[in-house]
């Protein structure tokens, strides 16, 4: 039988060329539709969050919505949006950060994160790091506590690990598959 790793690994398309010559897109959808897969991914980061004590989940926009939304029900922890600027509507704090060419940023509403949180973050693909390492500024910005990153996926040759490193500060990074 396959374990986990290998049935998740199984899921992900490999997509060559997309979106751009050179990079080899991977493509989760055939993984969130089929429900064994996409049970065990909740499962695994659900028992993460349970073991790191978080009380709170965020998920990064876009695809991060899709994985954190189940594991926040799952473990009964509140959901909050980390988006991209300019689409969440109260009082928000704003984080910019490097992309390979120019900037991004991305925004959480400031009431949705206080002292006493313990926040982990869900995303698809750790690539560079540049976006969960906003997301962590943005946590500890809002006075909360992070409780670690969980990704599906690491691309470890971009070397996220090690920039994420210092704003992680002790706190756990898993990936469930490393390539
Ligand atoms: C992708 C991916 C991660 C991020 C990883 O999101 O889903 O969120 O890039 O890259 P990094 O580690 O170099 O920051 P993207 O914003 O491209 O698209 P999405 O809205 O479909 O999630
Ligand atoms: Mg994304």
């Amino acid at each position: 039988t396959l374990s986990t790793q290998e049935l998740l690994l199984s899921r992900i398309r490999d997509v060559a060329d997309y979106p751009k010559p050179g990079v080899m897109f991977k493509d989760i959808t055939p993984l969130l539709a089929d429900p064994v897969a996409f049970t065990a991914l909740t499962e695994a980061f659900t028992e993460f969050c349970v073991r790191h004590g978080a009380t709170k989940i965020v998920g990064l926009e876009a695809r991060g919505f899709i994985l954190a939304a189940p594991v926040a029900v799952r473990a009964g922890m509140g959901f909050i949006p980390v988006r991209k600027a300019g689409k969440l509507p109260g009082a928000t704090l704003s984080q910019a950060y490097e992309l390979e060419y120019g900037t991004a940023e991305i925004e959480v509403h400031a009431e949705d994160l206080s002292a006493g949180d313990r926040v982990m973050v869900i995303d698809d693909v750790l690539a560079t790091g540049g976006t969960a390492e906003a997301s962590l500024e943005l946590i500890r910005r809002a006075g909360a506590e992070v409780a670690g990153v969980a990704v599906l996926m690491e691309l470890g040759f971009l070397g996220g690990r090690a920039r994420l490193e210092p704003a992680l500060a002790g706190a756990p990074l898993e990936a469930l598959i490393t390539i």
